[in-house]
């Protein structure tokens, strides 16, 4: 097997490489004088099983991914497993308002173009890999987190809103924890209200899990509601560190404790690695479990 660094995910592609202990081949990407992404996988051939690990984010990674599934497919590769740690677009996962695109479900027609295999790590909504027409599997950061947060004297866990309830259920019960989620309403694209949750946080140490943190304006509001409500701490972990608009700086004026996230996106704080859920799921995949 070989695995293949795309200029979005090189230091986790590498990382899975030796996890898999495996050949490792960074792709060497630059742009043409216009713009355009040049990419080459540095090889004469590719006579072996590829993976291929890349976000599609920011925008011209898209471009990129599909450039190095070309020319996997065209060095020879036996087959073609596409890692996409952080899938952009997954948001906009429907029509919102008449004349708005599926973005989601443009993004997974193409991509399953050239790949026989898709993994995602957290996709914002697990349905939208059923418009791959390829095998694919969304993996949990769950239990990576939980692992994280194991000894950290954590009481309760909380997501922002009803849509992540599952994912705080699921950190909850691989630590042995109560769990409970927000109640958001999105007043913009960078501000939120939080009501509180039903369960008492009072004198409590509160760890949010969320799948994402873009401006950073619902994680912000969460804490304020909880510290409002008596939590001591409050932690924060999510799976994609976006990050915009300087977010991390502006959480240190912010009453929250602590952030971190998983190694899907390079940040200061990626402290979590996906790398050994990544590579379980790939050699569950090549022994035909599914
Ligand atoms: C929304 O449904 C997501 O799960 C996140 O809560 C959201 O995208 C975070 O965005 P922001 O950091 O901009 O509030």
């Amino acid at each position: 097997m070989i695995v293949i660094g795309g200029s979005a995910s090189m230091d986790l592609a590498k990382e899975l490489a030796v996890v898999l202990n495996c050949t490792f081949i960074p792709a060497t990407t630059t742009s043409f004088p216009d713009g355009e992404c040049y990419t080459r996988i540095e090889v004469d051939s590719l006579d072996d099983d590829v993976v291929i690990v890349q976000n599609t984010f920011p925008d011209t990674k898209i471009i990129e991914t599909f450039l190095l599934q070309d020319a996997a497919k065209k060095l020879g590769a036996k087959s073609i497993t596409l890692v996409i740690p952080y899938f952009g677009y997954a948001r906009q996962d429907r029509v919102f308002k008449a004349g708005e695109p599926e973005s989601a479900n443009i993004m997974c027609r193409h991509l399953d173009m050239c790949c026989d295999r898709v993994i995602t790590i957290d996709i914002h909504k697990e349905a939208t890999l059923d418009n791959f027409t390829c095998a694919h599997k969304d993996l949990k950061a769950a239990p990576v987190i939980a692992d994280f947060f194991k000894d950290k004297g954590v009481d309760i866990i909380l997501s922002p809103d009803i849509g992540a309830a599952g994912r705080a259920e699921c950190v909850g019960k691989c630590m042995g924890l109560p769990h409970d989620h927000l109640n958001k309403t999105r007043l913009s694209g960078t501000e939120v209200r939080i009501q509180p949750a039903e369960a008492d946080v009072n004198g409590k140490k509160v760890l949010i899990v969320d799948d994402m943190i873009a401006t950073g304006g619902t994680i912000i509001a969460a804490t304020a509601a909880l510290k409002e409500a008596g939590a001591t701490e409050v932690y924060v972990a999510c799976t994609h560190g976006l990050f915009i608009n300087n977010a991390l700086e502006r959480f240190n004026g912010s009453p929250i404790d602590s952030v971190v996230c998983c190694n899907t996106l390079n940040t200061p704080v990626s402290r979590i690695s996906v790398a050994e859920l990544v590579a379980e799921a790939i050699k569950d995949a090549y022994a035909g479990k599914w």
